[in-house]
């Protein structure tokens, strides 16, 4: 299983905040929102992780997290997207990195509270995505289920009301993903659609859907970049981090202050 962290994107939602800096190297509580994110994936025993970046911000990623894992046998790639066409040319832009393997994909802007090593490290074949009821469903990618909670339609950010469970930013595909993204047409917002992945597999009978248990937060406008940095706090989120994640993090901090006192000396 190789891991995909989707962290370009114009973030214009959080203008001027990400006029001088990537969303997602934004603070969520003590620490850089992209780490939540990658905290999933290392939790669930993933050891190859690309992380798809914008041009404009492509340096500041390559610090902060170019040699943080190194020693902890954690391989991190970076692979800039130069137009931000849309969540389903992650699997264009990351073919080569993904090969052969299956792939889960996280967005860089959404924090999850659940754990979900289970469903990543049993995964085989098909896809899987997940499930949460939210209160402004129109937002997002909408899945629609039956009597008996089975999936039967998933509509991008439908105008009128199909149901109140939407799929938030955590995916994992077989390795057939790279081919399908080829084939998707670009939408009336001139973006691959994710959306089109998903039904792919839903109409072939192969998309799981689990459920979000715990929190959910999508950081992508001020209100939920706030609301994402109280719940973090309140629910202790930063510190059920890997241990491993946690030891980079404190390290980095480390030299960090040892740079700064060289530096003032
Ligand atoms: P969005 O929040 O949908 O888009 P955005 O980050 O550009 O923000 P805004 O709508 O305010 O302009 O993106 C969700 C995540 O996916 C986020 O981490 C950015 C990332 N992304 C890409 O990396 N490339 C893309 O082409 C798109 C559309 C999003």
């Amino acid at each position: 299983m190789k891991g995909i962290i989707l962290a370009g994107g114009t973030a214009t939602r959080l203008f001027p905040l990400t006029t001088t800096t990537s969303k997602q190297l934004l603070p969520i509580y003590d620490r850089q929102m992209i780490f939540y994110p990658l905290n999933v994936l290392i939790k669930a025993g993933i050891k190859e992780i690309l992380i798809i970046v914008s041009p404009e911000h492509s340096g500041q990623f390559l610090n902060l997290l170019g040699s943080l894992f190194e020693k902890y046998g954690i391989n991190i790639e970076f692979k800039v997207q130069p137009i931000p066409r849309g969540l389903a040319d992650a699997f264009i832009v990351g073919e080569k990195f993904i090969g052969m393997d299956n792939v889960t994909m996280i967005l860089g802007d959404n924090i999850f509270e659940d754990d979900f090593s289970d469903d990543i490290s049993g995964f085989k074949s098909g896809a899987k995505v997940f499930a949460v009821k939210v209160p402004d469903p129109e937002r997002s990618g909408v899945i629609v289920f039956d009597n008996n909670m089975r999936a039967i339609k998933i509509v991008e950010k439908p105008k009128d009301w199909i149901s109140d469970y939407i799929i938030p930013g955590l995916y994992i595909y077989d390795n057939r993903v790279c081919n399908i993204a080829k084939t998707v047409k670009p939408s009336d917002r001139s973006e691959l659609e994710i959306v089109d992945l998903h039904n792919w597999y839903l109409k072939r009978g192969e998309l799981e859907v689990g459920m979000v248990k715990g929190a959910w937060l999508d950081a992508g406008t001020f209100d939920s970049l706030l609301e994402a940095n109280i719940i973090v706090k309140e629910k202790n989120i930063y510190k059920h981090f890997d241990p491993l994640v946690d030891e980079a993090i404190k390290e980095f901090n480390i030299q960090l202050k040892e740079l700064a006192k060289k530096r003032l000396s």
